[in-house]
C-alpha cells in the first residue's frame, strides 16, 4: 500500500514535478513549474493546494491524475477502455510502485481482474522538456483488447485557462485558434491513419487569450504519424484534465498472453514566456529529435521542378530547368513527380518505381550528370506508400493495396494505399528504393504521401518507420525530406528519420508568412522548407513581387519552385541576389535562436535569428498600412548594452526604398545599441502591400 498524501519530486534544470499518492490508487500531479528550492517542503505544498470538501461532493472524491479510472464517480474521461474477451473491463488499475529518481518518475499500475501492466514514466530530458511515455504488457491469459489507452492523461495546472491548437486544411496548415478551457469538452482528432490537418498533436496551454508574450505556457506534441486524439475538459469545481491518445490501431490494440505495447511519447515543454517556449522546442528537436543533427552539412538551395514544370518533363527541359538552376546559385536539383514509368499525370505509376523511357530514354543518369556537372545535388521525388490502380504494380498483385474484401477500393487523387505491414510488398518497395538508390547518384529523397488510409489497419505507420530506418542506416548520407500532401504527416515520429519537413503546398509568400508563424513554434528554420514559387501562385492566383517572394523564402531551408526561364532578366537577378544572401546568412539562420518579432500592426509579420554576434530579421507587410508610416520595427533579445552595425540587405523592395529618410546610411550602417534596437527599433518604409525588409545586425568590433 501506498501511503495517501506521499510526495515525489523530480527536477530538471529549471522545472519541478510533485507528485502525490492521493488514495485508492491516483497519482496525482501537484506541482508542475518552475524549478523548486532544494528545501521545499513537499507536504506543506501538497496540503496547502488542496481545497476543502463543499456540500455537493462526494466525501472521498475522485481526482483522476495521471491514470483516470471509471468507477467510484470519477466522471472524466479515463484513460483505458478494456475488453476481454466478450467482457467490458470495469478497470481497477492498482498502483503496485512509483518511484522518483533524479530527472525520472517511473509508477506502475497492475489491472485486478485481467493482470494488465502499466508502466507510466515520466523523464525530464532538457531544461524544461519532459518526455511522457506508457509501456502495457499483458499476463500470461492475455486476450485483452484496449479500446483507447491513454499515451497522456494529466491535471492542468489551474493557471492555464486557454489552450491554442493548430488546425487546418490543404495548403492551409496550422491556422492557430485559441479557445477557454470550459465545462465544454474540447476534442480534437484525427482519422484516417495520419496527424492530418487537423493538428491537434501541437498545443499550446496559456494563461491567457496567448496575445500575452510574457505568460507561462506550456507547449504540447503527441509523437504519432498515426492517428490521435486530445481531450480537454474542465470539471463543475474547475478541475481540468488533458487526456492524448497516440491511436495506435483503428479498433484497439490486441494483446495476446505476455504481449507488450507502447503508447507514443508526448513532449511537454513548460515556459515563462511564448518566445522562450519556441527556443526550446527548437533545442529539443536539434538535440533529441533529428538524425544527427550535428553532422548535417548546409543546407543546400533547391530547385524543385513541380511547380517549373509539373507533369510535363522530358530529359531536354529538365536540363535546360537544372542550367538556368545553376545560374541562379541553386545548389540542389530535385526531380519531382513524374518521372517514373507511365506516370504523365496523377492518375497512374505509383507502385511502378522504374524510370520512364518515353521521357528518359537512357535512364536518368544523363539528367543526373548534367545536374552534377553544374555542381549542384541531385534529388528524386518518391511516394512509396502508394499505388496507383493504373499500375503494372497493381495489375500483378491487386491485393497489395489497404482493402477490404467486402467493400470498394475508394480512391483519393486516384490512389490506393501500398499495405506495408505485407512482408512481400514492404520487400518490393524497399527492393525499389534500393535499387534507385543503388544505381543513382541521389543525395536526396522527397518522400511524398498523397491521401488518406482506408481502410487503415493501423500497421502502416510502424511499418513505414522500419522502412525509413532501413533506409536511413544503410544510406545515411541521403537526405530525406516528409511531405505529405504539404503539412498533412508532421511529427516528431516521422522526423526522427527527416531532415526536412514540407510544411504547405502552398508557395503564396502571404499565406506562407501565416502557415510559417505556427510551424516555427516548434520547429527550427533549417527543417522547414520555404520556397519561391510562380506569380500568379498556382493554388492562390494571387500575384507577387519577386522581391517579396524571395525575402519570405529566404526564412527557412530556402528553394525556389518555379521556371527561372519564364521570368524577366530583373527577376532573375533578384531571385541570384537573394539566393546568395541565403547563403551568406545560413548558419545563423539554421543555427541560431529564432524569435517572432511583434508589431503593432497585425497585418506585418516578423522574424529574427540570433547567433552569436550576428542576427537576421525579415519584416514583411501583407496588406496597406493604415498609417503612411507605421511603428518602428523592434528587435528584441540582443544584448542591450553591446552596439550593433545595422544594415538592410540589398536588394531593396523597389516602390517602398523610396521613403527610406537617408538611404546611404541604411547601406552603410547604423551603430545602435541593442537596447535601442527593443525598446525604440528602426522607422523602415512598411506602407505598402508586399514590401519585405531584411535587417542584418553585426556586432560591432571596437
Ligand atoms: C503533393 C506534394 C507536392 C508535389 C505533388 C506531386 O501534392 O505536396 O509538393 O510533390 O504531390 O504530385
Amino acid at each position: 500500500m501506498i501511503e495517501t498524501g506521499k510526495s515525489w519530486r523530480t527536477d530538471g534544470d529549471d522545472i519541478t514535478l510533485v507528485f502525490v499518492a492521493a488514495g485508492r490508487d491516483e497519482i496525482d500531479l501537484a506541482y508542475l513549474g518552475p524549478r523548486l528550492p532544494d528545501g521545499e517542503d513537499l507536504s506543506a505544498l501538497v496540503r496547502a493546494g488542496t481545497f476543502g470538501l463543499h456540500e455537493n461532493e462526494p466525501d472521498a472524491p475522485r481526482i483522476g491524475g495521471l491514470l483516470p479510472q471509471a468507477h467510484d464517480g470519477y466522471r472524466g474521461r479515463p484513460a483505458y477502455q478494456i475488453r476481454s474477451g466478450k467482457r467490458q473491463v470495469d478497470c481497477g488499475f492498482q498502483l503496485a510502485h512509483i518511484q522518483a529518481d533524479g530527472p525520472n518518475m517511473m509508477a506502475t499500475w497492475v489491472e485486478k481482474s485481467t493482470g494488465l501492466q502499466v508502466d507510466m514514466s515520466w523523464e525530464i530530458v532538457g531544461p524544461r522538456t519532459v518526455e511522457v511515455t506508457m509501456e502495457l504488457m499483458a499476463d500470461d491469459e492475455g486476450d485483452i483488447l484496449l479500446e483507447s489507452a491513454s499515451s497522456l492523461s494529466m491535471p492542468l495546472p489551474r493557471h492555464f485557462t486557454h489552450m491554442a491548437a493548430f488546425s487546418g486544411r490543404w495548403a492551409r496548415e496550422m491556422q492557430a485558434k485559441t479557445t477557454r478551457i470550459g465545462p465544454q469538452a474540447i476534442e480534437m482528432r484525427s482519422a484516417n491513419g495520419k496527424p492530418g490537418f487537423d493538428a491537434g498533436n501541437w498545443l499550446v496551454f496559456h494563461g491567457d487569450d496567448g496575445q500575452n508574450n510574457d505568460a507561462d505556457c506550456l507547449g504540447i506534441h503527441t509523437a504519432s504519424s498515426g492517428d490521435h486524439l486530445a481531450h480537454v475538459v474542465q470539471d463543475q469545481d474547475g478541475r481540468a484534465s488533458l487526456s492524448i491518445e497516440a491511436r495506435r490501431q483503428p479498433g484497439g490494440i490486441s494483446l495476446n498472453a505476455g504481449d507488450f505495447t507502447d503508447l507514443g511519447q508526448v513532449t511537454l515543454i513548460l515556459s515563462d514566456n511564448q518566445d522562450h517556449l519556441t527556443q526550446l522546442f527548437h533545442d529539443h528537436v536539434r538535440t533529441n529529435v533529428l538524425p544527427q543533427r550535428s553532422d548535417w552539412i548546409p543546407r543546400k538551395v533547391h530547385l524543385n521542378s513541380w511547380e517549373a514544370l509539373a507533369f510535363d518533363l522530358d530529359e531536354a527541359k529538365l536540363k535546360t530547368l537544372a542550367s538556368a538552376a545553376a545560374d541562379l546559385g541553386i545548389e540542389r536539383f530535385v526531380l519531382d513527380d513524374g518521372w517514373f514509368k507511365g506516370r504523365r499525370g496523377d492518375d497512374a505509376g505509383l507502385g511502378d518505381w522504374q524510370v520512364d523511357e518515353a521521357i528518359f530514354p537512357d535512364g536518368l543518369t544523363p539528367l543526373i550528370d548534367h545536374v552534377r556537372g553544374l555542381d549542384m545535388d541531385f534529388g528524386l521525388w518518391v511516394e512509396p506508400e502508394m499505388i496507383s490502380p493504373d499500375s503494372d504494380l497493381y495489375r500483378t498483385h491487386p491485393d497489395w493495396c489497404l482493402h477490404d474484401d467486402r467493400a470498394d477500393r475508394p480512391t483519393e487523387r486516384n490512389q490506393l494505399v501500398l499495405d506495408l505491414s505485407r512482408e512481400d510488398a514492404f520487400a518490393y518497395i524497399y527492393q525499389a528504393l534500393v535499387a534507385l538508390l543503388d544505381n543513382h547518384d541521389i543525395a536526396y529523397l522527397k518522400w511524398d504521401h498523397n491521401r488518406r488510409l482506408f481502410p487503415d489497419n493501423g500497421l502502416q505507420q510502424f511499418a513505414i518507420q522500419r522502412l525509413l530506418g532501413k533506409l536511413r542506416q544503410q544510406y545515411p548520407a541521403v537526405e530525406i525530406e516528409s511531405c505529405s500532401s504539404g503539412g498533412g504527416r508532421v511529427s516528431f515520429s516521422m522526423l526522427q528519420y527527416c531532415h526536412r519537413i514540407w510544411p504547405s503546398d502552398n508557395n503564396d509568400p502571404i499565406e506562407r508568412l501565416r502557415i510559417m508563424e505556427s510551424w516555427t513554434r516548434f520547429l527550427p528554420l533549417e527543417i522547414l522548407g520555404n520556397h519561391v514559387g510562380p506569380s500568379p501562385n498556382p493554388i492562390t492566383g494571387r500575384r507577387t513581387d519577386m522581391d517579396f517572394r524571395a525575402k519570405v523564402a529566404l526564412f527557412g531551408h530556402m528553394g525556389v519552385e518555379t521556371n527561372p526561364a519564364v521570368m524577366s532578366e530583373d527577376e532573375r537577378a533578384i531571385l541570384r541576389a537573394h539566393i546568395a544572401l541565403y547563403k551568406q546568412w545560413r548558419d545563423v539562420l539554421h543555427g541560431g535562436a529564432f524569435r517572432q518579432l511583434r508589431h503593432p500592426e497585425s497585418s506585418i509579420y516578423g522574424q529574427m535569428v540570433l547567433s552569436g554576434q550576428r542576427a537576421l530579421a525579415v519584416v514583411a507587410q501583407t496588406a496597406f498600412a493604415e498609417n503612411f508610416n507605421v511603428a518602428p520595427v523592434r528587435l528584441p533579445g540582443l544584448d542591450p548594452d553591446t552596439l550593433y552595425r545595422v544594415t538592410l540587405p540589398k536588394p531593396w523592395p523597389q516602390k517602398s526604398s523610396a521613403y527610406l529618410a537617408d538611404p546611404d546610411a541604411w547601406e552603410s550602417g547604423f551603430v545602435l545599441s541593442g537596447r535601442a534596437l527593443a525598446e525604440r527599433g528602426l522607422a523602415l518604409p512598411l506602407t505598402y502591400p508586399e514590401t519585405a525588409w531584411l535587417i542584418a545586425i553585426e556586432e560591432q568590433k571596437s
